[in-house]
């Protein structure tokens, strides 16, 4: 299994504090069934600066010191990127990272709202020769809300990142019905673990893997893991499994706002 979204990387963001549980996650990953991972360490979000030589001077210092532990993983350098006003011109400045060298770049919006130029941005991206992939969708209140939203962005030519502990409801009831829900929608294009500790935040990839088995059907676990390695692959993705009904959007935004009130 490939998981494309990790703060594997030692003592540089909220994940791996150093070495030590660097190490602790890489043996959870393979015991896992994970085989390649991405290193995504937050960039730009006011808490965290983790230029792109800097993740790939540590990615590369990481695969040296599993190789020497005879830990079986390979991890591929990449960012999990906060939209920043200078986005695009930290790209031309060579400060970002694609996943693992694809034309994908794992972009995280404010969790309480879509910022209003996103779909521009996803745009600019593009043109640029970058297909933008949003980091869990299902925890942005304004999507929980509304999934328009979300397609808009999709039409626009993002895909959606489903973070594993959402989907097995480790962030509670209504972020795990969301994220069901964005599902169903066809809105969700990968999982990933997002995995940040062994014990707080563990990777789960197989056991939301089991669950989509169980709950849309083997096809769509399929089609997320393949898509997982198109995107580190930087291939196209998978068309979306035909056996479920899109289920309308207008009806659940009606519902969802019944409840919020
Ligand atoms: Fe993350």
């Amino acid at each position: 299994m490939i998981d494309i979204h990790s703060h594997i990387l030692p003592g540089i963001d909220d994940g791996a504090a150093g070495w030590e549980e660097t190490l602790q996650l890489a043996r959870a990953a393979v015991e896992d069934g994970i085989r390649t991972i991405v290193a995504t360490p937050h960039h730009a979000n006011r808490s965290f600066w983790n230029y792109a030589a800097e993740v790939r001077e540590l990615t590369a210092e990481v695969n040296k010191r599993l190789l020497a532990e005879g830990i079986q993983l390979q991890v591929l350098p990449g960012q999990e990127i906060r939209v920043h006003e200078d986005l695009l011109d930290a790209w031309s400045r060579g400060e970002l990272l694609t996943l693992g060298g694809s034309d994908c770049v794992l972009i995280e919006m404010p969790s309480s709202s879509v910022p209003k130029n996103m779909t521009e941005i996803v745009h600019e991206l593009s043109i640029l020769g970058l297909r933008t992939i949003i980091a869990h969708p299902e925890r942005n209140k304004e999507i929980a809300n509304d999934p328009r939203l979300l397609e808009e962005l999709v039409e626009a030519g993002a895909y959606g990142q489903m973070t594993t502990h959402s989907l097995l409801g480790g962030f509670g009831r209504q972020i795990e019905r969301s994220a069901w829900q964005l599902c169903r929608n066809g809105l969700i294009h990968v999982i990933s673990s997002d995995a940040h500790h062994v014990e707080k935040r563990n990777f789960r990839l197989r056991e939301a893997y089991d669950r989509v088995e169980k709950e849309l059907g083997k096809s769509w676990r399929v089609y997320y893991e393949r898509n997982a390695e198109h995107i580190v692959n930087g291939r196209p993705l998978e068309d979306l499994p035909a056996e479920l009904p899109k289920e309308n959007l207008k009806i659940w935004r009606k519902i969802s706002n019944i409840f919020r009130y």
